[in-house]
């Protein structure tokens, strides 16, 4: 069966945007969480125009190459402009979780209302045989909550970003994770654990 992935990039204090995120702002004024896409001498194999350090690119385009769907929350719908219709990912295709209707998706997109177990199983179709791909803070705590995460992978920035939305938030009990690989890179190091069942 495909696994369940989660890859953010977050800063130190655990934050995976900066202050004002939102609809034509991105991740807020002055985040520094995305430098590592564009600061390196090497092109991506999966995403057009991304330029990453040696290291960064290896870890990057593993997990890339691994996503055949994936499922956001509405937040990261909305402050990502809706993805231009499309999704986040070049060739998986998106899944938006919300508790309201949304008169923007497209034909490329789909809508759950139904809950994280049903966004999580229309992805795993959509999907085949590749993983699926969860983007937002609530959306992984809603996946961890109902035991649906395999992997979770911090993309960490050495920045105390001081505030924005955060990425952990509240469970009903502790997780365990076991780190299975960590990559110090240029401006970031990729933390790879796994949850433990
Ligand atoms: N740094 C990174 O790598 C990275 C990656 C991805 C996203 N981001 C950023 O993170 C921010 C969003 O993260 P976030 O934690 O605020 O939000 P999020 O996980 O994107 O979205 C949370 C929303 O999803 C809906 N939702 C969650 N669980 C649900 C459930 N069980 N059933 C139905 N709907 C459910 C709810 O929307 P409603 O109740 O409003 O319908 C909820 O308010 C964005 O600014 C995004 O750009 C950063």
């Amino acid at each position: 069966m495909s696994k369940v992935i989660s890859a953010h990039a977050v800063s130190v204090d655990g934050y995976i945007t900066c202050r004002g995120p939102g609809a034509g702002r991105g991740l807020g004024h002055g985040t520094m969480l995305f430098d590592w896409y564009f600061d390196g001498d090497t092109p991506s194999q999966v995403f057009d125009g991304f330029r990453l350090s040696a290291p960064s690119a290896r870890v990057f385009d593993a997990l890339a190459g691994r996503v055949g769907a994936v499922v956001a929350g509405r937040n990261t719908y909305e402050d990502s402009d809706h993805f231009g219709g499309g999704s986040p990912h070049p060739t998986a295709r998106l899944f938006v979780l919300s508790h309201r209707p949304a008169a923007e998706i497209t034909e490329r997109q789909a809508l759950v209302t139904s809950g994280i177990e049903d966004a999580v199983a229309a992805a795993r179709e959509a999907a085949g045989d590749k993983d699926v791909g969860l983007m937002g803070g609530g959306v992984v705590t809603e996946a961890l909550k109902a035991g649906l995460v395999d992997e979770m992978v911090l993309h960490q920035v050495p920045v105390l970003l001081g505030g924005g939305r955060p990425f952990f938030q509240a469970l009903p009990g502790h997780v365990r994770l076991r780190l299975v690989d960590a990559v110090p890179a240029p401006g970031v190091t990729h933390l790879h654990y796994k949850v433990e069942r």
